[in-house]
């Protein structure tokens, strides 16, 4: 499957013929600069919570694109009251078949309100099911034992997970959601982007390495192969 990063937690997935696009967070972020988002394609958008930093695109990328948001309830109730037609607004636990494969809204231990501070709901996270292979993005949250849960129920072939600590988990965590969920593959996302996130690089690197597992960090704007 086609990853490309486009900085903090955003990210497409092109999986089940379809391009997935995650937190559109792109024009805010300085180190996002050299992305037009003019050119990003995208299908559906799926938001994790109603934060700034994962919604601040996601209106401009609708509108242009005609993509279907698929996100917590309320999220998707406040992005129809913007006008946006094609939204899939869903909840915890609750699965549906798309165009691109099964969409399962997972638990997230994270907070959610949307960027004019109204009620944004419970933050989530995704796992994916596609006739291409199935990967899991958790959202911001914490570390949970709910994470066992999707090992039970899917094999995936990666996961993306939040790393920059502070507003989220950090590497250790991320690397103990990745052997709950049972991945042996991570992205990691969210990070750099501001002081209190900024990653050690080389050390995060090393605590995957001990821990068996394969952290990829690609660069902004880069596409890899997961
Ligand atoms: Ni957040
Ligand atoms: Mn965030």
């Amino acid at each position: 499957m086609k990853f490309t990063y486009y900085g903090h937690a955003c990210f497409s997935v092109v999986a089940g013929g379809k391009t997935l696009l995650f937190d559109p967070f792109i024009t805010p972020n300085p180190l996002a600069s050299g992305i037009d988002i003019t050119q990003i394609e995208a299908d559906f958008i799926l938001v994790s919570h109603g934060h700034a930093d994962h919604v601040a695109d996601v209106v401009e990328v609708a509108g242009r694109t005609g993509a279907t948001i698929i996100s917590p309830f309320e999220v998707g109730a406040w992005f129809e009251k913007k006008g946006l037609k094609n939204v899939q607004a869903m909840n915890h636990g609750g699965a549906a078949e798309t165009q691109f494969g099964r969409v399962k809204l997972t638990s997230a231990i994270h907070s959610s309100s949307m960027p004019d501070g109204s009620y944004g709901g419970n933050p989530c996270g995704f796992v994916i099911e596609t006739e291409d292979g199935n990967f899991y993005y958790s959202g911001d949250t914490a570390l949970t034992l709910d994470m066992k849960l999707i090992a039970e129920e899917t094999q995936l072939r990666f996961a993306v997970l939040p790393i920059g600590d502070f507003y989220t988990m950090g590497i250790d965590d991320a690397l103990r959601a990745a052997e709950f969920a049972g991945a042996t593959k991570i992205v990691g996302v969210h990070y750099d982007t501001f002081p209190p996130i900024k990653l050690d690089r080389e050390a995060a690197l090393r605590a995957a390495s001990s821990a068996g597992k394969a952290l990829l960090l690609p660069q902004i704007g880069e596409t890899i192969d997961v």
